[in-house]
């Protein structure tokens, strides 16, 4: 694996891999890496003849300066699965590269909606520091395909309109959600759990599984309060729980039982907060 720190040596080197290849696969994170970027690594390799990963601490995308102070960094492990996992390039670029011109940015992405509701509407500016620094990424790699996963579905699709507004033909690929064996959603911030935390974080699956199983046509109301109550009960701080259209992520009040929907969740254990999805398909 080759590991580059500038984003002029990461350009000269694809352009010369560019040569005689024509897929490119970019897995963009911010470390503290587990089986779910490993996922999003092997899937990459399998549709692309070049895999390159980053990684890189987003501090535009913290809307909290705690959260962003105690992010998880593991980055001998990260490099040594990297590497054991047959990424080919490591773009490990500190601020400057990224931000050149210092971290204010100049530009505003168009998110419409998307930015006011469920993480955009918890986590104000969070978005737009997504999208600054995907695009800044996508500029210096410029990949045929982008690998993400299912369990950030909205970050998901703020990327794909990222990708419209900004006319990258780059083809997104999203990948399921990885699970520890109790249900709980494999995430960085797993890490910032204690063995007890994560025991009880795995009420958060159940609490959406229980969602799909009891789901039915008509009023959405009174499951959406009782999956709510269930959370606040077992000391979860919720900041949202909702059902909503999987496509656009409206909320959904009265299901016709045609909608492909999804519920969505964000809660806080203590000061760590998770979020977590499951797509409900008839
Ligand atoms: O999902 C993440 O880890 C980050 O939001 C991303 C896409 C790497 C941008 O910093």
């Amino acid at each position: 694996m080759i590991i580059l720190k500038f984003a002029a040596d990461v350009i000269s080197q694809l352009k010369k891999v560019r040569l005689t290849k024509f897929s490119i696969g970019f897995v963009p994170t911010m470390g503290a890496l587990h089986k779910g970027h490993i996922s999003l690594l092997e899937k990459s390799k399998q549709v692309c003849e070049i895999t390159i990963c980053s990684i890189f601490i987003n501090p535009t995308q913290f809307n909290n300066a705690d959260d962003f102070k105690k992010y998880p960094v593991t980055l001998e492990h990260d490099i040594y699965t990297l590497e054991k996992n047959g990424c080919d390039i490591l773009f490990l670029p500190d601020i400057t590269e990224i931000y050149p011109d210092g971290i204010i940015s100049k530009k505003h992405f168009d998110l419409g909606y998307l930015e006011t509701i469920l993480e955009g509407k918890y986590r104000p500016g969070h978005f737009q520091g997504v999208c600054q620094v995907v695009n800044r990424l996508l500029e210096i790699v410029d990949p045929t395909h982008l690998f993400m996963g299912q369990k950030d579905h909205q970050q998901c699709m703020v990327i794909k309109r990222l990708l419209e507004l900004e006319n990258l033909n780059i083809e997104p690929i999203i990948c399921p959600t990885l699970r520890e064996e109790n249900g709980l959603a494999i995430s960085s911030r797993n890490l910032r759990l204690n063995e007890q935390q994560r025991e009880e974080a795995a009420e958060i699956y159940k609490t959406l599984l229980s969602i799909k199983q009891k789901i039915k046509p008509g009023s959405l109301h009174h499951l959406k309060k009782e999956a709510e109550e269930y959370l606040i009960k077992r000391n979860f701080k919720p900041d949202y729980i909702e059902i909503a259209e999987a496509n656009n992520l409206k909320p959904v009040n009265e299901w016709d039982g045609i909608a492909d929907l999804i519920a969505v969740v964000a809660v806080f254990i203590n000061d760590v907060r998770l979020i977590d999805n499951i797509l409900i398909k008839d």
